[in-house]
């Protein structure tokens, strides 16, 4: 929002009013208008309130998640500012100014006034003046990054639906010769029977067969990624989903010598979901647990009712929904901060012979639901995926 652009406060332009002429300005640090450009210049949302929860100021990032002009509402309550929607991030302003202790690492959603929302890391920590003495406190909102990612490189839905409707439309087109492929290698096969050299004809045979049946694979994936066709929703036991899952990676797991905890939460509420969808999505991040464990470690399940008061419940317009939340943890390699804003990405694989679609398409099923996906992880200690979702009636 330009008009807020606080380098434009500074020295007015010598040289003439209609031709806007950008001359380098000299930062002196420690002065106003170093503190006036770092803020503007970060890329975290940062909201101060006063000790009545007055709106007392702002930076072009808060204004840009929220997609509110701010300026106008200086001195209003935090309440109206960040309009109903957002009472957990009031809330959090508010437990903080009560407390006088700073509260980080809040996973929240911010909605915009044009009622999209974003997943943001929203912080909260008390602000005290020179003295010492308590003025207000700061809300600091940090877009989820790999939200951030998928909306700026994909440009999420429309470039993925775009890619989803190109690969949909090659995978269609390349499937049938692949087919004929196939047919013609399995009737070779049978023609090689009796030759001298069978054995090593048979072998090359089925090299062409097992790639072939892996090429359908990989379309069969690239399929998913094209627009969602209205999926039925009906009710869906998680638990049976999970341990479905749990049956059809025991082969892989039981090879890498990989332990499972479960821990079920016997009054979990059904979900209303599009099962075959959830099923992939489970199997999908069990699978990478497993593939992070090659030499063994514990992978647990848990279900439950998420603690995190601000995941227990989410609004929609259909009013308050409860949430579930399912976590999938493994010990293993865990995940390096550089990887961590590609992971959702549509082809982004560390694995030879990975395909990369795994989580992409985990969290847009996920999404679809209207949940969403947290990742916790520490290099060389493991990782966490928690699936959150709605629970509809
Ligand atoms: N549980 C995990 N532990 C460590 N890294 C992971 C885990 N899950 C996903 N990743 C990382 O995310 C990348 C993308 O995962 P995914 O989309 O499933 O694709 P693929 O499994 O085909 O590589 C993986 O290549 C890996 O680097
Ligand atoms: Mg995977």
């Amino acid at each position: 929002m330009p008009k807020s652009h606080p380098r434009n406060t500074g020295a007015p332009n010598e040289e003439s009013n209609d031709t806007p002429v950008t001359k380098p300005i000299e930062l002196q640090p420690g002065s106003r208008e170093y503190y006036e450009s770092l803020l503007y210049s970060l890329t975290e949302g940062i909201l101060v309130f006063d000790m009545e929860l007055r709106l007392a100021g702002f930076n072009r990032a808060a204004e840009e998640m929220a997609l509110l002009p701010l300026a106008e509402s200086l001195g209003r309550p935090a309440s109206d500012v960040l309009g109903k929607a957002n009472e957990p991030l009031v809330e959090l302003a508010l437990r903080t100014l009560e407390t006088g202790r700073p509260h980080t690492g809040f996973s929240a959603e911010i909605f915009r006034q044009d009622a999209s929302r974003a997943p943001v890391e929203a912080s909260a920590a008390p602000m005290d003046d020179a003295e010492g003495r308590p003025v207000g406190v700061l809300l600091v909102l940090r877009e989820a990054s790999r939200i951030r990612e998928l909306e700026e490189e994909v440009k999420k839905s429309e470039r993925l639906a775009y890619l989803g409707t190109m690969a949909a439309s090659v995978a269609h087109e390349v499937r049938n010769p692949l087919g004929g492929i196939k047919g013609a290698s399995q009737l070779l096969r049978d023609e090689v029977r009796g030759l001298p050299n069978e054995e090593s004809l048979a072998e090359y045979i089925n090299v062409v067969i097992r790639q072939v049946d892996r090429l359908t694979g990989i379309l069969d994936s690239l399929k998913g990624l094209s627009k969602p066709v209205a999926p039925k929703l009906l009710p869906v036991n998680l638990h049976s989903l999970l341990d479905e899952a749990l049956t059809l990676m025991a082969p892989d797991m039981k090879k890498h010598k990989v332990k499972v905890r479960r821990d079920y939460d016997p009054s979990m509420p059904e979900v209303v979901a599009n099962e075959s969808g959830l099923s992939g999505v489970f199997i999908n991040l069990i699978k990478n647990a497993v593939e992070a464990m090659p030499r063994g470690g514990v992978l647990t399940l848990v279900t439950g009712i998420p603690s995190d008061f601000l995941y227990s419940t989410i609004k929609t317009d259909k009013g308050k929904k409860t949430m579930v939340a399912v976590k999938v943890s493994d010990t293993g390699s865990g995940i390096e901060d550089e990887a961590m804003k590609d992971i959702f990405n549509p082809f982004y694989s560390t694995k030879g012979g990975g395909l990369g679609l795994g989580l992409a398409l985990s969290l847009k099923v996920v999404e679809e639901h209207g949940g969403t996906i947290k990742v916790d992880t520490e290099p060389g200690k493991g990782t966490v995926f928690t699936v959150y979702l709605p629970v509809y009636r």
